[in-house]
């Protein structure tokens, strides 16, 4: 049976192309699961149906209703891909108000591997918050993937969503 993934997507450029990294994650064995940010989903709109067909299972964007069962298998790991600045900011603060945060957030601490691949352009990492977030997050167990064995801020403007390296972020699980 296939490990079930929870691809977490934020809203940065690559979430437009979402389902390529999708298809990625499948090919690669795992049964992926997609979360997104609500600011994720209004890019998606009216076209979250399509995610779904090829995921096999609902988009979530919202935290469910108490009372309200899981709708997603349980996770065996969590990658979110591409984490946005405010994203990793609020959750190196311990800010989880999104259902994507609030995943993370307890998964790495009952034991689930969660990495993480940022996509955001030098002037937004820039921020002093950025750097203390990383840290906050890498103390928690958090893969926060950038060097060669993840993505680096690109210079304002420049960005190549397209290009975004979801097999980098695939492999890093493979080896969690
Ligand atoms: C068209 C567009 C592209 C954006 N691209 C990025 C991006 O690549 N990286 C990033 O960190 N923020 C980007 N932003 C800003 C985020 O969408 C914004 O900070 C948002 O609040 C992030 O919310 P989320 O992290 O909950 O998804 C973009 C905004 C827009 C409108």
């Amino acid at each position: 049976m296939s490990r079930v993934l929870y691809l977490i997507a934020c809203a940065a450029g690559p979430t437009q192309f979402v389902d390529a990294g999708v298809r990625r994650a499948q090919a690669a064995g795992w049964d992926t699961c997609l979360i997104l940010t609500p600011s994720a989903a209004t890019w998606w709109g009216e076209r979250i149906g399509e995610l779904e067909e090829l995921t096999g299972h609902v988009v979530r964007a919202q935290y469910k209703l108490p009372g309200e069962s899981d709708s997603l298998p349980k996770a065996d790991a969590m990658l979110v891909a591409p984490l946005s600045s405010t994203s990793l900011n609020k959750w190196g603060a311990g800010v989880a108000d999104t259902l994507a945060l609030g995943l993370v957030s307890e998964g790495v601490h009952m034991g689930v591997p969660v990495a993480a691949m940022p996509y955001f352009n030098q002037a937004q990492g820039a921020q002093p918050a950025v750097s203390r977030s990383i840290a906050a997050l890498r103390e928690q167990g958090v893969r926060y993937l950038d060097g060669p064995d993840g993505y680096d801020p690109h210079p304002p403007k420049q960005g190549n969503p397209q290009a975004f390296p979801w097999d980098r972020a695939l492999a890093a699980l493979a080896t969690a």
